[in-house]
């Protein structure tokens, strides 16, 4: 067990955790032992529903994968040019986490980064709710069948009906539709320009390659990205790549719109 001093909005708290300890299970730990309320938010506790991020000691990151252990260590500044040293109280490690920057502050930490795309008109939006007939259009291979043949051995467990195999493998290819991103906000907020910002420039690069260039979404897409506040607002900080959970990688999506020619 080590001791910590949790900074929350310049409220001090202190409490004992192990090491291994994500700084969601602190909070968690926190709130069940004091009756001051502490504000924030989660769900899944998995890095899945993209709730949780808050600048902790810093750097933008999800609480629930940011173990203690990951503070006691020398960390990279978010320019990745310098070092973060971890900070002692009393010999108790400072732990400051802060709201992300560019959301709404719904109270304490816990905010809603509901600003990533909508900009992005709905009829262009990679958002836009599919079909039967694109999901299909995917092509399924040999893993699909392996996937098939390991749900029908897992159902011995889960006591789950074996599905028909065409109407599984249409289902996860449907799955596959889904893009990376968990829209938890962590780019726009680690990013010092404004702009459309990094999700959003992300997502108009993902919707552009699911169109010919000569469709008229296509070229929508493209006039957006190359706006004012589309990728001329980026300045190639690349925190945005830094600190994506999702391994998403908006700063060479941007960097690959700048390169798009017209008779691409
Ligand atoms: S691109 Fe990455 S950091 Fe930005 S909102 Fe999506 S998952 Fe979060
Ligand atoms: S609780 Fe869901 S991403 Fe952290």
């Amino acid at each position: 067990m080590i001791s910590a001093l949790f900074i929350i909005n310049n409220k001090q708290y202190t409490i004992e955790c192990e090491e291994s300890w994500t700084i969601l299970d602190a909070l968690e730990t926190l709130r069940n032992n004091t009756s001051t309320p502490i504000h924030y938010r989660h769900s899944c506790h998995h890095g899945s529903c993209g709730t949780c991020g808050a600048i902790i000691n810093g750097i933008e990151g999800l609480m629930c994968l940011t173990k203690i252990n990951e503070l006691l260590q020398e960390r990279k500044s978010l320019n990745g040019k310098g070092i973060i040293t971890p900070k002692f109280d009393n010999g108790r490690l400072v732990v400051i986490l802060e709201p992300l920057k560019k959301a709404s502050i719904i109270s304490g930490i816990a905010v809603y980064p509901h600003d990533l795309f909508q900009s992005i008109p709905e009829e262009l939006s990679y958002k836009k709710i599919i079909t039967r007939n694109d999901a299909i259009q995917l092509e399924a291979d040999d893993s699909y069948t392996i996937l098939y043949e390991e749900y029908n051995r897992d159902t011995q467990y889960t006591g789950a009906p074996i599905p028909e195999e065409s109407v599984f493998i249409e289902k996860a290819l449907q799955r596959n539709k889904l893009e990376l991103c968990i829209e938890c906000g962590l780019c726009l907020s680690s990013c010092p320009e404004n702009f459309r910002g990094p999700a959003g420039l992300a997502a108009i690069h993902v919707d552009l390659h699911k169109h010919p260039t000569d469709d008229e979404t296509y070229k929508k897409l493209l006039e957006l990205a190359r706006a004012s506040d589309g990728f001329p607002g980026c300045k190639r900080h690349i925190n945005c790549s830094r600190v994506c959970p999702q391994g998403v990688a908006p700063a060479r999506r941007i960097q690959e719109l700048r390169i798009i020619k017209d008779d691409e």
